[in-house]
């Protein structure tokens, strides 16, 4: 039996930040599928992109998860490539909850500027109606999702408390 947590959401909706303090506070194992991919191939995720393109990306990121979806009683921060088309809820059963976060463009905007370029989809976003656009895919995070919490203006540990307590009702 899986029992996986999964945080999916767009670039900058704090999966990896929440995800952290999610799984100390839960007692889970935190996975961030880029950083294992940046393990597995020996690339960051920038170059990975550079040298060998989006496609050569994603199949890393279906391979990661279809290797995590063998293991409990983590919490994943997804990537991109988990979405309903991909079969995002088939991968890890009915016995994981996906949890979709969410934050307003311009937080997100506001958020991915610091790290630009570290977010290849986001070089040439030089602008919020880019980022809006982009955003249009977090709908079929959304659909996708057991519940979603906006992080917008939120302290972390604020957000791990909604999580936890919706969790705890679920
Ligand atoms: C992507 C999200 C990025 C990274 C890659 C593609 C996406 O991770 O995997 O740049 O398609 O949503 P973060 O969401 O952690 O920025």
């Amino acid at each position: 039996m899986q029992n996986n947590i999964i945080l999916i959401g767009f670039m900058g909706s704090g999966k990896s930040s929440i995800g952290v303090r999610l799984a100390r506070r839960l007692k889970r194992t935190f996975v961030d599928t880029d950083r294992e991919i940046e393990k597995v191939t020996g690339m960051t995720v920038a170059e990975l992109f550079r040298r060998h393109g989006e496609v050569r990306f994603r199949s890393e990121e279906k391979l990661m998860l279809h290797k995590l979806k063998n293991r409990e009683n983590l919490v994943i921060a997804a990537g991109g490539s988990l979405t309903p088309e991909a079969g995002g809820r088939e991968i890890f059963g009915e016995n994981s909850i996906i949890i979709c976060l969410k934050a307003p463009p311009e937080e997100i905007f506001a958020r991915v500027n610091r790290k630009k370029g570290s977010r290849p989809l986001l070089k040439k976003a030089s602008t919020l109606e880019d980022v809006v656009k982009l955003m249009e895919r977090h709908k079929d995070y959304e659909a996708m999702a057991d519940f979603t919490i906006d992080t917008g203006g939120k302290p972390q540990e604020q957000i791990v408390d909604e999580i936890v307590g919706r969790l705890r009702m679920s």
